[in-house]
């Protein structure tokens, strides 16, 4: 193995022979969202990856970030690419059971162990000049948002509720990308996890980009996606989980990034 197995961390005996043996878990993720998994200075950095940092200290291996379409995570679990997903992914009914937007069967679905709680806001240009509020005030209008999230479908849903108002959406691979459309005034909003919306009102342009448009809605958990074969591994997270709560680094890590 790597050589940076501590099997005398607490929980190493819990996790599969495979990982024990590998010394690393392998973790797909989108890194293009701040604060939560970004790149800084070539460094795969954020919340996420220091829950993982004090997840490791639990378990005695290392978590070994890589970079991927989000779009793509859940399926880079299904063929054993990856052995986790940790990307602000929201958990919910239609990932745990591999389902479409039409509810049709299209994946295995997979387990989540929720280790975050966020809420959602929309994110518009500084001033707010098309004064958004609410999704309502969206019909319309175009918008920008991530391919492949929860946000993606709300902005449907939503589009179907505008009928005749049209609501036009426009998908981008990463969440940076639709920022970018926001900024530069071809989408009036941008629609993500909150945490990820005021960091980039506060740092984007310095603080002058940008500003949270309305209230936070919806408070929705993340989990770490395992597949569901993967039960050992899966019920190993949750222990370390619980351990790195109980002895504060999970705190730590919170606000260490000012997210809570
Ligand atoms: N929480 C949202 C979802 O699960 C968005 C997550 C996007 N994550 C990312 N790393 N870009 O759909």
């Amino acid at each position: 193995n790597s050589g940076k197995t501590d099997n005398s961390a607490p929980l190493f005996s819990k996790l599969p022979k495979k990982i024990q043996d590998a010394g690393v878990i392998k973790v797909g993720s989108d890194t293009a969202y701040a604060p939560m998994e970004f790149v800084d200075g070539g460094k795969i950095v954020g919340v996420d990856p220091d829950i993982a940092e004090a997840l490791g200290k639990q378990l005695g291996v290392k978590f070994q970030f890589t970079s991927g379409t989000f779009d793509g995570l859940i399926t880079s679990l299904e063929t054993g690419r990856q052995d986790i997903a940790m990307s602000s992914i929201t958990d919910n009914k239609k990932r745990q059971e591999g389902l479409d937007d039409k509810g049709q069967k299209i994946g295995k679905g997979v387990d989540f162990v929720d280790y975050f709680s966020s809420g959602v806001s929309l994110l518009v240009k500084k001033g707010n000049p098309q004064g958004i509020k609410s999704l309502d005030d969206l019909c319309g209008k175009t918008v920008a948002v991530q391919r492949g999230t929860t946000y993606e479908d709300t902005f449907k849903a939503q589009a179907e509720k505008c009928g005749d108002k049209k609501l036009t959406i426009e998908a981008f691979d990463t969440d940076a990308e639709a920022q970018t459309r926001v900024k530069a005034g071809g989408a009036v909003a941008d629609l993500n996890d909150f945490p990820v919306t005021a960091y980039t009102a506060k740092t984007s342009g310095g603080g002058n980009d940008f500003e949270v448009g309305g209230a936070q809605a919806d408070v929705g958990l993340f989990g770490i996606a395992v597949s569901k074969e993967n039960t050992q591994l899966r019920d190993a997270l949750k222990e370390a989980l619980d351990a790195i709560i109980k002895d504060g680094s999970y705190a730590k890590v919170l606000e260490k990034w000012n997210v809570k």
